[in-house]
């Protein structure tokens, strides 16, 4: 099969090219998948570096040889010898989230594997599988209500899009957060937002206008900005943090009394923690979140056009020099999935 191979750390990704490997062996309680579709991401550009938590010597258990990448979604080719099928089938489309997924074939723990519904295509459960914690921070954490004013950060990205779209299915008014004017073009173009503001120069004037003074009431912080946050809110306002992709590891102090004048609420939100410790949440969880899309009221933004293995390096390129918005697929075997629809 074909698949990109991390056989040393790669400083530049983008020159990453797929070569021809044996078919993995799937362990006795691990499925084997056909991957049809795969969405890269940046956590994948740290693994091809040696630069995440996974490659660290000593707490991690990611270590060339590897098979990179992550978010899939593919046709089970064989079940696990051992243990529960959960209902799949051979033949089933399924989509998650497992290392190895850049590959034409892919080994997957039961845990890693959810049935793709049948009101969705292959392609859009790839480029959603990432996303649950988008959907949980809006509905479950940040509790976002009717006619409540959101704002999201790091907009354009994977998170950041689908807090957006989760908001406004909500009834929220959402203002996206983007890096540049292009960007911030195209975003007004394909998604349903009320404001798109352009982090520069005096950026928050434009958020407070929107709000008529009273600021937002919920921020949801993709990129690590709580001090410019708490500035932005109303009183009684809420943060959720998801994460930090501008902070290029550095952390901001925050001064505590700024969140006492505003009776400001914040809360970190660890997704795959959380569903590791209740995984009845989590369930739910998946249940709202897939109910949001077959019903078609989220759908993903879909980011250029990468139709093989082949494209992973320029799709590597792409996220590390900021270009896309929304998510990028890479076509894997899509004749396969065109064959269940
Ligand atoms: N809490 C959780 O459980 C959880 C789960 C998964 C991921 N995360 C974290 O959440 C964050 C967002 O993840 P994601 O998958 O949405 O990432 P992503 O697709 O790369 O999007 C991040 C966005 O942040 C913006 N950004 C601002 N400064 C940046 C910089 N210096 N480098 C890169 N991007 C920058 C970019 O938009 P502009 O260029 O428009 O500014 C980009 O679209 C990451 O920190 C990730 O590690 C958290």
């Amino acid at each position: 099969m074909k698949a990109i191979l991390i056989s040393d750390y790669a400083s530049d990704p983008s020159t990453l090219s797929p070569t021809t490997l044996p078919l993995p062996s799937p362990k006795p309680d691990e499925y084997l998948i056909r991957v049809t579709h795969c969405s890269p991401q940046h956590a994948d550009i740290l693994h091809a570096q040696g630069k995440h938590q996974n490659n660290n010597p000593k707490r991690g258990w990611c270590f060339p040889p590897f098979i990179l990448g992550y978010d899939y979604a593919g046709i089970i080719h064989t079940l696990p010898e051992h243990g529960s099928h959960r209902g799949l089938r051979k033949g089933d489309r399924v989509f998650g989230a497992a290392i190895g997924a850049f590959a034409e074939y892919t080994c997957v723990p039961a845990r890693a594997i959810r049935k793709v519904p049948d009101e969705l295509s292959n392609e859009t459960a790839c480029a959603m599988s990432g996303q649950a914690v988008s959907y949980a921070a809006v509905v479950n954490v940040a509790h976002v209500k009717a006619g409540e004013t959101v704002m999201v950060s790091g907009a354009s990205g994977g998170l950041g899009s689908v807090c957006c779209m989760v908001a406004k299915a909500l009834g929220a008014k959402v203002v996206a957060l983007v890096g540049d004017g292009d960007k911030a073009k195209h975003m007004r173009q394909a998604m349903d937002v009320d404001l798109v503001v352009v982090q520069k120069g005096d950026w928050m004037k434009s958020v407070l206008e929107f709000t008529h003074g009273q600021g937002v009431d919920v921020m949801l912080d993709n990129t690590g900005m709580v001090n410019d946050a708490i500035r932005c809110l109303a009183y009684f306002g809420r943060i959720v943090i998801l994460g930090f992709a501008a902070r290029k590891g550095v952390m901001e102090d925050v001064k505590m009394n700024k969140l006492l004048l505003k009776s400001i609420t914040v809360t970190g939100y660890r997704f795959g923690e959380s569903g590791r410790r209740y995984p009845d949440d989590l369930q739910r969880i998946w249940d709202g979140y897939l109910d949001m899309m077959k019903s078609g009221r989220i759908q993903p933004l879909l980011f250029g056009n990468y139709s093989s293995l082949a494209d992973v390096g320029r799709a590597l390129k792409d996220l590390t020099e900021r270009k896309v918005y929304g998510k990028i697929v890479v076509r894997v075997a899509d004749e396969l999935e065109s064959v269940k629809l």
